[in-house]
């Protein structure tokens, strides 16, 4: 689906008055607002519900806009810029003091992505600057994959929600610090390790969960309002229904292998075995199960490889830290 014209007009036309409008990405919808206004990047974090020390990423237009945004890129960082954008990676750099420290939580260096949707480059160019977009949901929850979750997540808080239809990825970008000697992946997304790997020629570390910039000091993230339970793909049955039988209105993830197993539980999302549409549709149905009132979702991790790796990431955050974490 795109957008009419006019629609991207009026959201350009928001972010130049200093508004906050909602756009679509590959991975999920973003809050955008004009990354050299600080002020507007400040009511982003506000209307989050956000600290003001987890910077944001700057979306532009082309990877050849790179160098107004940041200052000594490696010759590693443009080999993946060139290879991967526009999609769905983010690099971490130097920034350029065009980029106010509003956006980046006090940071010397500034997160950068090109989106690969035609909606979003159609509006970066009719704005013409970069547009900062944390995901467009409130601060811990689970990230929009359609206009229509921005609307019921942040309704009038938000100036102009531009409708670009429902998110190819379904999970967020994949974010390299590319600062140092040695890349690493601070968050995996939509982008593999497997092909950044392969891009690079040689193996690249993850340091998901450490990395103190990418929200890890708070107990969970990409969370729905029941509580997530992680166990084994054998035991989804037996837990969901002992869980049932406890009172809970229990929500389960049902494993691709067990999607003929007799289930007893509240409510029932058949996981795709596809890596693809799981990371298409996993916020998708935490909402679901939200929206049908479960307070207890059983569910269990895929093989963290491919878009595996990104889909575990989100469930054991979803789920927050286990108490010997
Ligand atoms: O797919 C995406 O990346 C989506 C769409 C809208 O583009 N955006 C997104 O933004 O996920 P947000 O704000 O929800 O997550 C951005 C992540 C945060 O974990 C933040 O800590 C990290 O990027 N980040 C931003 N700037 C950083 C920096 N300078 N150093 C390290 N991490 C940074
Ligand atoms: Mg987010």
């Amino acid at each position: 689906m795109t957008a009419r014209t006019s629609d991207i007009e009026k959201a350009a036309e928001v972010l130049r008055a200093g508004g906050l409008a909602a756009f679509p990405t590959e991975t999920v919808y973003g809050l955008g607002a004009n990354a050299e206004d600080p002020a507007a990047v400040a009511r982003t974090f506000q209307v989050k519900g956000r600290p003001p020390s987890h910077p944001l990423i700057v979306h532009i237009g082309g990877a050849e806009h790179l160098d107004d945004w940041v200052q000594d890129v490696p010759a590693t960082a443009r080999l993946l810029a060139e290879r991967f954008w526009p999609g769905p990676l983010t690099l971490v750099l130097r920034r350029d003091r065009r980029v106010p420290l509003e956006a980046t939580g006090g940071l010397e260096t500034v997160a950068v992505r090109v989106p690969d949707h035609p909606v979003a480059l159609a509006l970066l160019s009719a704005f013409g600057g970069g547009v900062t977009a944390p995901s467009a949901n409130r601060f811990g929850s689970v990230s929009p994959t359609t206009a229509d979750h921005v609307r019921a997540e942040l309704g009038d808080a938000v100036d102009f929600v531009l409708d670009g239809g429902p998110c190819e990825v379904g999970v967020e970008s994949t974010i390299v610090d590319a600062t140092g000697e040695t890349l690493s992946v601070l968050r995996p997304g939509g982008v593999t390790r497997e092909d950044l790997e392969t891009a690079l020629g040689r193996p690249l570390a993850v340091h998901s969960t450490s990395r103190v910039r990418v929200p890890g000091q708070h107990p969970s993230h990409y969370a729905p309002r029941a509580r997530v339970i992680l166990v084994e793909p054998e035991n989804v049955v037996a837990e969901a229904q002992r869980a049932q039988e406890l009172g809970r209105q229990v929500g389960v993830f049902l494993p691709p292998s067990f999607a003929d197993a007799p289930v007893k539980a509240h409510a029932v999302v058949t996981v795709p075995g596809s890596m693809a549409a799981y990371a298409r549709g996993l916020y998708g149905f935490l909402r679901e199960l939200d929206q049908a009132g479960c307070d207890v979702i059983i569910a269990s991790l895929p093989e963290e490889q491919g878009l595996g790796l990104a889909i575990a990431n989100r469930l054991r955050r979803a789920a927050g830290p286990r108490p010997t974490d």
